[in-house]
């Protein structure tokens, strides 16, 4: 826990109560409430965390005014531009750079746990062909807790970490079974001499009957979406991991409940609900008509892609994803792609228009994403499975923080209840 060095004052009717602030290492003070309880018998309402700091954690920092995006203390677009996918999932886990010879190490262990346990394949077999990869992948993932018993023991930090290495190792694998079973090829299995990127590629299209071919811009693309998505502090999907995690519940099933949250439109599922939506706006004629939509208080369109409850700024990732997208599609001979032209000028009106100013509303992570996962041949049901597969490493290196905290307690809110107080029952006859 950070400096306790000033104190809050809490004028409560006739009673004065005194409160610890808490000085982070960087962004705003935290006003300790734990005690407000048991001094003056109220609690605290914050429906949704717009306040609250529900932890406290070393890993990732979001300056939301400024724009800024922090794992470690080093900036989103360095490690989009200098690192990759593995080198900063090591840094996520473990707080700091590794060496040549630790990364080396810590590449081979995840290479080497990247197949599934041969009996999962049947259990894939119980989904319908027409399921949604995220279905099938909470529904796997929570299923790895009756496959992988020697790592759900989380009072063992060796059993934690080697859950650790296998989520992070098994999540592209189970992505791309889960889309090869949606459209009924077979499942290609991992192959080793492959980085974590191509190694994604190619089990999601190879097939038996082909020589598959890793395409290194693609990879280079896939890689730096991994990197972009892949911690964001207390989003909603990481408190739902801490939070499930809390009761003391197996690695496996908290990474499911989190994959679970993820997939809600107004988080992770942003990015296929961004896309559908520029295809439908179809043409930059048609987009003023869209942002009118969207600023209009009765109708529930939201433009996707727009607005963050921290970002009152660009969103970095958004801007590193928009220069990728030029790249990848020059690179692909598709850069009069409609679609990026439409967001291109959405961007633009919406950055200039009012309504967006006012609420500092800016394009978030998922504005670019879409475009170039389509572009590299994703359908959109696969958008938000490549996000959870990104994500699996800040999920896990949350959960492993929290885990390692001697203070951690059950997450258990309060509420404000407005409903009927005691009453007597009625019988049915006479209601
Ligand atoms: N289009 C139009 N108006 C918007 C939008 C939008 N995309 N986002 C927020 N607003 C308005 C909202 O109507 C509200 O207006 P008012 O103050 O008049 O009621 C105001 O801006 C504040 O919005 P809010 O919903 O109270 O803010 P929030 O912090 O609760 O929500 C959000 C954040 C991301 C859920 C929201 O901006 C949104 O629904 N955006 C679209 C979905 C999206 O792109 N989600 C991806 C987020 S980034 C990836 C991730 O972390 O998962």
């Amino acid at each position: 826990m950070a400096g306790k060095s000033k104190t809050a004052k809490l004028i409560i009717g006739a009673n004065e109560i005194e409160l610890p602030i808490h000085s982070p290492s960087a962004g705003a003070n935290v006003i300790d409430v734990t005690t407000l309880y048991n001094q003056a018998g109220v609690f605290t309402y914050d429906p949704g965390f717009t306040s609250t700091a529900s932890c406290d954690s070393t890993i990732t920092f979001i300056d939301g005014y400024k724009g800024e995006l922090l794992h470690r203390g080093y900036p989103i677009d360095q490690l989009a531009d200098k690192s990759h996918y593995l080198e900063v999932c090591f840094l996520l886990l473990y707080g700091y750079l590794p060496t040549g010879a630790e990364l080396e190490d810590f590449e081979h262990r995840v290479t080497t746990h990247t197949m599934l346990h041969e009996q999962m394949m049947y259990f894939f077999r119980g989904f319908r062909r027409d399921a949604h990869p995220m279905a099938v992948m909470t529904g796997v993932v929570g299923a790895m807790s009756a496959f992988y018993h020697d790592s759900t023991d989380i009072t063992d930090s060796w059993q934690r970490e080697v859950a650790s290495i296998r989520l992070i190792a098994k999540m592209p694998t189970i992505a791309a079974m889960a889309y090869k079973y949606t459209i009924g090829q077979p499942f290609v299995y991992p192959l080793n001499n492959l980085d974590y990127a191509s190694n994604f590629l190619r089990m999601c299209f190879a097939v038996p009957a082909e020589e598959y071919q890793v395409n290194p811009i693609l990879s280079r693309a896939m890689d730096r979406i991994f990197t972009l998505h892949a911690d964001h502090e207390q989003n909603a999907s990481t408190s739902t991991v801490r939070l499930a995690s809390s009761s003391g519940a197996n690695p496996f099933a908290c990474i499911a409940a989190g994959i679970a949250c993820l997939w809600g439109p107004a988080h992770g599922g942003a990015n296929q609900a961004c896309l559908e939506m520029l295809k439908e706006i179809g043409t930059v004629d048609r987009i003023p008509e869209y942002i009118t939509r969207a600023k209009d208080k009765d109708d529930p369109f939201r433009l996707m892609g727009f607005g963050h409850r921290v970002y009152k700024n660009i969103d970095p990732r958004a801007r590193v994803l928009k220069k990728s997208a030029d790249e990848v599609l020059e690179l692909l001979g598709i850069e009069d792609n409609p679609l990026l032209q439409v967001a291109k000028e959405l961007e633009n009106m919406a950055l200039n228009d009012q309504y967006f100013i006012e609420k500092k509303l800016f394009p978030n992570v998922d504005f670019y994403s879409g475009i170039i996962l389509e572009a590299m041949g994703f359908p959109t049901s696969m958008f938000t499975p490549i996000f959870a597969v990104s994500r699996t490493v800040g999920w896990i290196s949350q959960w492993k923080e929290m885990i390692a905290d001697p203070q951690v307690k059950i997450g258990r809110p309060r509420q404000l209840y407005l409903g009927e107080t005691l009453r007597d029952y009625v019988d049915i006859e006479n209601r």
